[in-house]
């Protein structure tokens, strides 16, 4: 049976590689690729599309265009700094109320928005997967460092979103499967000024990564739903 997928984040390092490799897998029919600011793509399989986590009827009028079932929607949105903006806190003093908000509102409650609309175009009948990209600094349990309060706050909460909406889809889609990943140390906009002391085989280009993910994606089960998992497939602890 042919596949649809939907990408949030298309524009992004990691987002731009799962559309790649989605668009050259052989069962998957369309793929709608969303960003801020779409352009045209030659592939007929994809359909750009706009959207902004800020906005909620824009991922809301996003939903009513999809057409199906959707087998995959892969959730790649995310951010840690910004010009002027936020930018990861080393000891609390530094935190600032405007940029924490920030930080909420595209790392948690945009996903959590596009799940209120996608999530039940998921099949009911069907495996169908719900995938956002968190970060292992968002595992509660794991935190031995410290610092980062914003961005690790923030994709704490994401992680609680998805356990929610993997115990809300057992009862209406129970082939369901909600994954939180962590993508490994990717190269791309987001990590670029955190790069220093990471060792070059620990830090993956995006198209690498991409693979790892959308690998860990086709292994999982139902019983794997509201999981946090690494690029190599490790369960994380929240
Ligand atoms: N890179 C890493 O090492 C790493 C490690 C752990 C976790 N992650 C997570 O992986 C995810 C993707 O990161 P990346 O490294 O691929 O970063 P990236 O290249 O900076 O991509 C971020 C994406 O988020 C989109 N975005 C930001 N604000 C948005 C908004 N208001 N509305 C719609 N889209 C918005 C960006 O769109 P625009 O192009 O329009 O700005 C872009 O597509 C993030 O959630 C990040 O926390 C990354």
């Amino acid at each position: 049976m042919e596949k649809q997928a939907v990408v949030f984040g298309a524009s992004g390092g990691i987002g731009g590689a799962i559309v790649t490799q989605l668009a050259a897998d052989p069962s998957m029919a369309r793929i709608y690729a969303g960003s801020r600011r779409p352009s045209a793509s030659a592939d007929a399989k994809l359909v750009p599309f706009a959207f902004d986590l800020t906005d909620e009827a824009s991922i809301a009028a996003a939903a009513a265009k999809v057409e199906g079932a959707v087998n995959l929607v892969f959730v790649a949105t995310g951010l840690l700094h910004r010009p002027g903006g936020p930018s990861p806190e080393k000891a609390l003093r530094a935190l600032d109320g405007a940029a924490a908000a920030e930080l909420f509102a595209i790392n948690t409650i945009g996903p959590a928005l596009i799940a209120k609309y996608f999530a039940p175009l998921l099949p009911r009948d069907r495996r169908g997967v719900f995938a956002a990209l968190s970060a292992r600094v968002g595992s509660i349990a794991d935190n031995r460092l410290g610092g980062w309060y914003s961005y690790r706050a923030s994709k704490a909460a994401l992680n609680m979103l998805l356990v929610n909406l993997a115990i809300e889809l057992r009862r209406t889609h129970p082939q369901a499967i909600v994954a939180a990943l962590h993508p490994g140390t990717v190269d791309t906009e987001l990590s670029a000024p955190f790069q220093r002391g990471v060792v070059p085989e620990k830090l993956f280009d995006p198209d690498r990564s991409a693979g790892y993910l959308l690998d860990i994606l086709n292994k999982l089960t139902a019983g794997d739903s509201g999981g946090l998992f690494a690029w190599d497939g490790a369960r994380i602890p929240y």
